[in-house]
């Protein structure tokens, strides 16, 4: 067999390995301010139609993006939404402790999302 043609295979699997661990590991950089329009937004609205796939990755992922400081109470908030069943809750019960000084102090701070994540939003907006 013509050698270029025996490495193909290998070839192709490596290409392939290449790009699936760059779809595990790449992720993109935005602000909080901006996830929170683009995506938890929109899929609020969804989980009130009865949809609530989208909301819950995103309320599992908020914590990790919090000032170390205060990643324990916010993964408390997105915890308790959970476990009453009221996923909406947690916008209001994080915002009024949160948000007035994370818009002032940190509205330009980048948050890294998985694009994993990322497609999986956009493929169900
Ligand atoms: C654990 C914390 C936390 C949770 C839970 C959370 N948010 Fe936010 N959200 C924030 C913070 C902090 C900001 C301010 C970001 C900034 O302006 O830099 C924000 C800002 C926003 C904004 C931008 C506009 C504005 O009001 O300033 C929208 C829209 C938003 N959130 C929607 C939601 C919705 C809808 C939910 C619930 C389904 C939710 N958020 C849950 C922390 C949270």
């Amino acid at each position: 067999m013509n050698r270029k043609l025996k490495n193909f295979p290998f070839v192709l699997l490596f290409l392939f390995s290449v790009s699936a661990s760059y779809a595990k590991t790449a992720t993109t950089e935005t602000t909080l301010h901006d996830f929170m329009e683009d995506y938890t937004k929109p899929a609020s609205k969804k989980a009130k139609k009865g949809d609530k796939a989208a909301l819950e990755r995103i309320l599992k992922e908020i914590p990790n993006w919090a000032l170390d400081e205060q990643k324990t109470k916010w993964k408390e908030i997105t915890d308790a939404a959970f476990a009453s069943g009221d996923l909406e809750s947690s916008c209001k019960n994080c915002h009024k402790e949160y948000k007035k000084e994370y818009k002032k102090s940190y509205r330009k701070r980048p948050i890294q999302v998985s694009n994993e994540l990322i497609n999986f939003l956009k493929n169900s907006k």
